[in-house]
C-alpha cells in the first residue's frame, strides 16, 4: 500500500513545433486533451494534490482544467515567463514554501499514453529501492529529440538533452520519458543549483540527476517495457502517431475480449470504448468517448458514435451517426439515421433511413422508418411515425423548444406536421398531410388538410383545347 503523494504536471510550454493557436496540452486525442490523458495516468495513485504548471495560453488551459473530472483536485501554478522544465518545478517550490510534499511524481502534460500500471510500478520501485530520485526511462530505436540517459556502468550519471549531446551520447538509445518520482524534501533544495548554461538557455529539470548524484543521493531507474507509453507530443506527426498507438491498443483489447473487428485498419476505437461479447464492428466505424455497447450487436459499416453513448444487446447500428444517446436492446437503427443529444430508444424500436431523433424518448415496438424528424418528443409504445412526419418543435419568436407527446398506439401518417406543444392521445390517428396544431383526443382521427376535389374529365378537355389551338396556328 503506497502512502499518499503529490503530483506536479508541467503544462506551461508553448508547443512551438505543433504550430497551433491552441495550447499544446489541450490538443485532443480521442476526445480528451493531452493534459487530461497525462493526468489520468495518475488516477490509481493516492494523489493528495496535483499542481499543474500553466503558462502559455493559461486562461484557456485553466478553463479546460475546471471542467476535468478526475479523482483528485487540481491546483494551477503560473509560470511566466517559461524558462524551462526546471524553472517550472521551481514555481511550485515558490508557491508552496516550506510545505513538505513528501513523495512527488512529476509528469509532462504532453506525454499522454502512459498507463496507470506503469506509473504505479515507478512509484513502487522508488519506494522499495529507497531512492531519492527515480527516473522513468525506455529504449527507443530512434531516440532523436529525447534526453539521453547516460550510464556509468550500471548506475545513472546524468541526462543529456539532444541539443547538448555529443555524437557518442546521441548513439545512446535509453531515453528520459520526462516522468519522475522523487523525495521532495531531499531533492527540491537542489533546484536552486540549476543553471541555464546549455544549448537552449533553459533551466533543465533533467540536471537534477547529476546534482542528486553529486549530493550523494540515491538515483534509480525504472524502464518501461512498452516504449510507446513514453511517446511525447511535440508535432502533428507525434499526435497522429499517438492516435494510432491508442487505437491499436483498443482494438487489441477488444478483440481479446471477444469482439469481432472486421478490418482493424479501417476502424477507429477510443480507449474508453467498452464492447460486449460477439458484437461485430464493421469497417469505417469511428467510436470516441464513453461508449458502451452490449453483446451480439452489429455496428457499422460506417457509423460514428460520439461522446456518451450506451447501446444494449443485439442492437444494430448501420451507417449512422449517434451522439449522447441511450439505445436499449434489440433496436435497429439506420442506415443513415442521426440519433443525438438526449435521445433514448427503449427496445425493439426501428429508426430507419434519413430519420433524425433529438432529445426524444421512443418506447418499445415503435417505428420511424423513413425520412422524418422527432425533436423534443415523447413517443409511446407501438407508435408508427410515417415517412415525412415532422415535429415542429421550435418557437422562433420566443426562441424555445416545445414538446410533442405521442401516446401509446398512435399512428402519424406520412407528411404530417405536429406543431408543438401538442399531445396526440392513445391510439389516435393523424391523417396523411395534416398540420396538427391542437391536441388530439384518444382514439380520434385528426385530419387537417384541404379536402380532395375531383374535376370530372378535366384532362381530356384540356388536351382537346390544346389540339384545337395547335390546328389554328398551322392553318
Ligand atoms: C523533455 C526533457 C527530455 C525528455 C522529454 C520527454 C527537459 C529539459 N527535457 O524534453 O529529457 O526526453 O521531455 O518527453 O526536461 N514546460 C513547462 N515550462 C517550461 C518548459 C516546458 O511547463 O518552461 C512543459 C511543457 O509544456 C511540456 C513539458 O514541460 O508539457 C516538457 O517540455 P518540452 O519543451 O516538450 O521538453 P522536451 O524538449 O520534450
Ligand atoms: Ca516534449
Amino acid at each position: 500500500m503506497t502512502s499518499s503523494l503529490n503530483l506536479i504536471v508541467m503544462a506551461a510550454g508553448k508547443g512551438t513545433r505543433l504550430k497551433s493557436d491552441l495550447p499544446k496540452v489541450l490538443h485532443p486525442l480521442f476526445g480528451k486533451s493531452l493534459l487530461w490523458r497525462s493526468l489520468a495516468s495518475a488516477c490509481e495513485l493516492p494523489v493528495e494534490s496535483a499542481y499543474v504548471i500553466v503558462g502559455h495560453g493559461r486562461e484557456t488551459v485553466q478553463a479546460a482544467m475546471a471542467k476535468f473530472s478526475l479523482p483528485f483536485n487540481l491546483t494551477p501554478i503560473v509560470q511566466n515567463p517559461q524558462l524551462g522544465t526546471g524553472h517550472a518545478v521551481m514555481q511550485v517550490q515558490q508557491a508552496i514554501g516550506d510545505k513538505p510534499l513528501g513523495t512527488v511524481v512529476i509528469l509532462s502534460g504532453d506525454v499522454p499514453l502512459l498507463t496507470p500500471e506503469s506509473l504505479k510500478s515507478l512509484v513502487d520501485l522508488h519506494h522499495t529501492q529507497n531512492h531519492a530520485l527515480t527516473l522513468l526511462t525506455t529504449e527507443l530505436n530512434n531516440p532523436t529529440g529525447y534526453g539521453r540517459v547516460i550510464l556509468a556502468g550500471e548506475t545513472v550519471q546524468k541526462i543529456v538533452e539532444e541539443k547538448d549531446a555529443s555524437p557518442e551520447e546521441k548513439q545512446v538509445k535509453t531515453i528520459n520519458t520526462g516522468i519522475y518520482c522523487l523525495d521532495w524534501q531531499k531533492v527540491s533544495p537542489l533546484l536552486a543549483k540549476l543553471n541555464n548554461n546549455n544549448a537552449q538557455g533553459e533551466f533543465y529539470l533533467t540536471d537534477l540527476v547529476a546534482l542528486s548524484i553529486a549530493a550523494k543521493l540515491s538515483v534509480g531507474v525504472a524502464c518501461l517495457e512498452d516504449s510507446t507509453e513514453s511517446l511525447g507530443v511535440n508535432s502533428r506527426q507525434d499526435l497522429a502517431f499517438c492516435h494510432q498507438v491508442l487505437n491499436n491498443r483498443s482494438i487489441d483489447r477488444l478483440m481479446s475480449q471477444g469482439v469481432t473487428i472486421v478490418d482493424p485498419n479501417q476502424t477507429t476505437l477510443g480507449p474508453e470504448v467498452l464492447i460486449g461479447l460477439d458484437t461485430v464492428v464493421h469497417p469505417g466505424c469511428v467510436l470516441t468517448g464513453n461508449i458502451t455497447i452490449g453483446k451480439g450487436c452489429t455496428i457499422g459499416p460506417h457509423s460514428v458514435l460520439n461522446d456518451q453513448v450506451a447501446i444494449g444487446d443485439r442492437t444494430q447500428i448501420l451507417h449512422s451517426w449517434i451522439k449522447n444517446a441511450v439505445i436499449g436492446p434489440d433496436n435497429i437503427v439506420g442506415p443513415f439515421a442521426q440519433i443525438r443529444d438526449g435521445a433514448e430508444l427503449t427496445h425493439h424500436v426501428r429508426v430507419g433511413n434519413f430519420v433524425e431523433v433529438k432529445n426524444t424518448r421512443i418506447d418499445h415496438h415503435s417505428n420511424a422508418a423513413h425520412l422524418s424528424y422527432l425533436g423534443d418528443a415523447e413517443v409511446g409504445s407501438d407508435v408508427n411515425y410515417g415517412a415525412g412526419a415532422i415535429t415542429a418543435n421550435y418557437d422562433s419568436i420566443r426562441d424555445v423548444k416545445n414538446k410533442t407527446v405521442l401516446e401509446d398506439g398512435v399512428k402519424v401518417s406520412s407528411n404530417s406536421v405536429l406543431v408543438a406543444p401538442v399531445i396526440v392521445g392513445k391510439d389516435a390517428f393523424v391523417a396523411a398531410g395534416s398540420v396538427i396544431t391542437n391536441d388530439v383526443s384518444p382514439g380520434d382521427l385528426a385530419i387537417a388538410r384541404g379536402r380532395q376535389a375531383d374535376i370530372a374529365g378535366w384532362v381530356t378537355k384540356a388536351k382537346e383545347k390544346a389540339a384545337e389551338e395547335k390546328a389554328l396556328e398551322t392553318t
